[in-house]
C-alpha cells in the first residue's frame, strides 16, 4: 500500500526521479567491439539487483538475449545476436529485482546505448602477414592473413573480414627501410601485397606495418589495429659478418695497448717535468709555464 501511494506520488510530482527510484541506472553504457565480436558493457557492479539487456534493430521490437537476463554482470556479448550486421541497433539496460524476486513495478530504471551498426563500427583487429623477398631480391611480397572474426557460415566455419567486407576491404602498408625514419604507403586492394622496383630498393632491408583499410566508412573508422612490425632481410653484413671476430678482437685489442702506451707515456713526461720544476724555480705557479 505505501509503495503504491510513493509510486503515485512520484509519478505526479517527481516523474523523472521515480523511475530510477529503486535501482540505479546503469552508467557508462558503451559498446566494445573488434572483428564482430560485439559486447555492450555499463557500469556500475549490481549488489541486490540485477541488469537485463534489451537490443532492437532502431524501430523494430525489442529483443533479449537468454545470457543478459537479470544477469549480475556488466557485460553482454551480443555478437551473434546482431544478425544484420549493416542494420543500425540500439540497446538498453534495465536495472531490475534480482532473478527469482517479483515486483508489481512494470517499468525498471533504464540507459540507452548509443547507436551501433557492426559493419560500419566494428574495430578490425591488427593483422598477421609473412613477408617473402624474391629470388633476384627486386620484389617483396606481403602475405596478410584475414582476421578472424566472431561470426560463424552456415557450415559453422568462422569466417575471416575478407567474407564479410568483401571488395570493400583494403589493406594499408606503412613501410620504410630499416636504416631510416622515412615512410612510405601503399594501399592494396588485395590481401597479397606487392612491392616492386617502383616501392623497394633490391637488397635493402624494409620494416613494414599492415593494417586493414575500409574507405567505404566515415574517416574516423576507416582504419584497423597496426600490426605487429615486421622486417625483411637485406643483404648489407653487419661488421662482423664482414671481418669475422678474430680481425675485430685483434683490433681492439691494439686499440688498448695503444691508449695504455700513451696513459704511459704521459704519466711518464708529466713525473719528469714535475721533478724537473721541483729543482728548478720552486713555488712558481704552472700558470706560468
Ligand atoms: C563511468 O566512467 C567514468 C570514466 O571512466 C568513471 O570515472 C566512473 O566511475 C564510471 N561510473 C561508474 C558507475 O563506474
Ligand atoms: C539495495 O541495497 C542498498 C544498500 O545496500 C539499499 O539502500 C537499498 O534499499 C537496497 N534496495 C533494495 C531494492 O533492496
Amino acid at each position: 500500500m505505501e509503495r503504491v501511494i510513493f509510486t503515485t506520488l512520484c509519478s505526479a510530482f517527481f516523474f523523472t526521479n521515480c523511475v530510477s527510484g529503486d535501482y540505479p541506472k546503469a552508467q557508462n553504457v558503451s559498446w566494445l567491439s573488434i572483428n564482430f565480436k560485439t559486447l555492450l558493457m555499463w557500469d556500475p557492479k549490481p549488489s541486490n539487483y540485477s541488469y537485463t539487456v534489451e537490443y532492437s534493430v532502431i524501430g523494430q521490437n525489442r529483443k533479449k538475449n537468454q545470457h543478459c537476463i537479470r544477469t549480475m554482470e556488466t557485460e553482454c556479448d551480443l555478437s551473434n545476436s546482431l544478425v544484420d550486421l549493416k542494420a543500425i541497433y540500439s540497446a538498453d539496460v534495465l536495472s531490475e529485482p534480482l532473478r527469482g524476486v517479483n515486483s508489481d513495478r512494470t517499468e525498471f530504471p533504464h540507459t540507452s546505448s548509443e547507436r551501433f551498426t557492426p559493419y560500419e563500427d566494428t574495430l578490425i583487429g591488427r593483422p598477421e602477414f609473412k613477408i617473402e623477398v624474391s629470388k633476384d631480391k627486386r620484389k617483396i611480397t606481403l602475405y596478410v592473413e584475414d582476421p578472424l572474426t566472431a561470426l560463424f557460415n552456415e557450415q559453422n566455419q568462422q569466417r575471416t573480414i575478407r567474407d564479410v567486407f568483401a571488395d570493400e576491404l583494403q589493406y594499408k602498408v606503412t613501410f620504410g627501410k630499416a636504416t631510416s625514419t622515412g615512410k612510405k604507403t601503399k594501399i592494396s586492394a588485395s590481401s597479397e601485397i606487392e612491392l616492386d622496383r617502383s616501392d623497394v630498393d633490391p637488397g635493402v632491408s624494409y620494416c613494414f606495418n599492415v593494417q586493414a583499410y575500409i574507405p567505404s566508412r566515415r574517416t574516423d573508422k576507416q582504419l584497423g589495429e597496426l600490426s605487429q612490425r615486421q622486417c625483411s632481410p637485406g643483404d648489407d653484413k653487419s661488421v662482423f659478418e664482414e671481418y669475422g671476430i678474430g680481425v675485430i678482437a685483434t683490433f681492439i685489442l691494439l686499440i688498448i695497448i695503444i691508449i695504455v702506451v700513451a696513459i704511459g707515456v704521459t704519466v711518464v713526461c708529466c713525473r719528469r717535468r714535475r721533478n724537473a720544476n721541483r729543482s728548478g724555480k720552486e713555488g712558481v705557479p704552472l700558470r706560468s709555464v
